[in-house]
């Protein structure tokens, strides 16, 4: 309580929301991950002034945001706020979208991925995207991993099998699977389902994954299995997460960046952010009184 008053039953429910399921206090937590924060921060990714419109509706207003390169940008933020939006405009995942409209800026590596001469597919493949629901194409399991590389023309059977193995390694899946590539990807668990798709992901080597809730659908081990996937990637790509878990957030994730109505309110330090926000309205949200 910062402002003297009595304890109510919504504070103490904020505070019991604020810690994680083994009971750690996210201060804990987050302290760890960001002490293993890279040291030298170079700008990945850079949105600024972007403003998303669905026809009419303006969805997210003036969003300026710096995505680090090897660290997890946690993105957070109650329904509705935008999150999803602003994640899709980071690989041009809204022109799929009729009617949407996007204006300001998202640099990669400095590059305007927006530019006239830009081809958005080549953007998705630097910028890949695994979503809230796993969605395993009905096909084998090696032939969803393999979809990406066969598109970009990989035609030999020895690169596509390395390439394959590789990715399935890279999400925790292999020795799972190694026995089984032929089956259809639909007879995997959720779990496995969604490892799937982080392999179908990572299999074209994209520089960034976002990640939109990845494991909102997920039993607890599933869930650990996706964290620790997560923190295990950042050597390679740089992620940005969206999560409605602030304990996930606070395991995951280097910096995080808090959404409402459309808005960024605040991105910061993730320890910073969950410990000493400075926006009312960050408080508020990780406190659990609103949302
Ligand atoms: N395809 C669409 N067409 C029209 N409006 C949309 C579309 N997608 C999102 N919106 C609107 O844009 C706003 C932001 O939605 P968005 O899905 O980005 O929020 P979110 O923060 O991801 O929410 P949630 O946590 O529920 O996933 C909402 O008002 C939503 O109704
Ligand atoms: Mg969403």
């Amino acid at each position: 309580m910062t402002d003297g008053r009595e304890p109510t039953s919504r504070d103490r429910h904020a505070k019991d929301t604020a810690r994680s399921p083994d009971g750690t206090r996210i201060r804990d937590v987050v302290a760890a991950a960001t002490l293993s924060a890279a040291q030298d921060v170079e700008v990945k990714m850079r949105a600024s002034d972007l403003t998303v419109r669905y026809g009419e509706t303006v969805a997210i207003r003036d969003v300026s945001i710096d995505v680090h390169s090897h660290q997890v940008l946690a993105l957070i933020g109650p329904s509705g706020c935008g999150k999803s939006t602003f994640l899709r405009s980071l690989n041009r995942m809204n022109d799929t979208v009729p009617g949407v409209s996007v204006s300001g800026q998202v640099h990669l590596d400095g590059e305007a991925i927006y530019g006239p001469e830009v081809d958005p597919v080549l953007v998705r493949r630097r910028v890949g995207m695994v979503f809230q629901r796993s969605n395993p194409f009905p096909k084998s399991i090696f032939e969803n991993v393999a979809y990406g590389l066969r598109i970009a023309g990989v035609r030999e059977r020895g690169v596509l099998a390395e390439r394959v193995e590789r990715a399935l390694r890279h999400a925790g899946l292999w020795d799972e699977v190694k026995d089984r590539l032929p089956e259809s990807g639909l007879s995997l668990s959720g779990g496995q389902q969604q490892r799937l798709c982080i392999a179908r992901a990572l299999a074209v080597e994209p520089e960034v994954l976002l990640m939109d809730e990845p494991a909102s659908a997920l039993d607890p081990i599933a869930t650990a299995k996706i964290e620790d996937l997560v923190s295990d990637l950042r050597d390679e790509v740089t992620i940005v997460i969206v999560t409605h878990n602030m304990q996930q957030a606070a395991r995951v994730s280097q910096r995080t960046g808090f959404f409402y109505m459309g808005r960024l309110v605040e991105v910061g330090d993730t320890t910073q952010i969950f410990t000493r926000p400075k926006e009312r309205e960050t408080e508020d949200y990780i406190t659990g009184r609103f949302g």
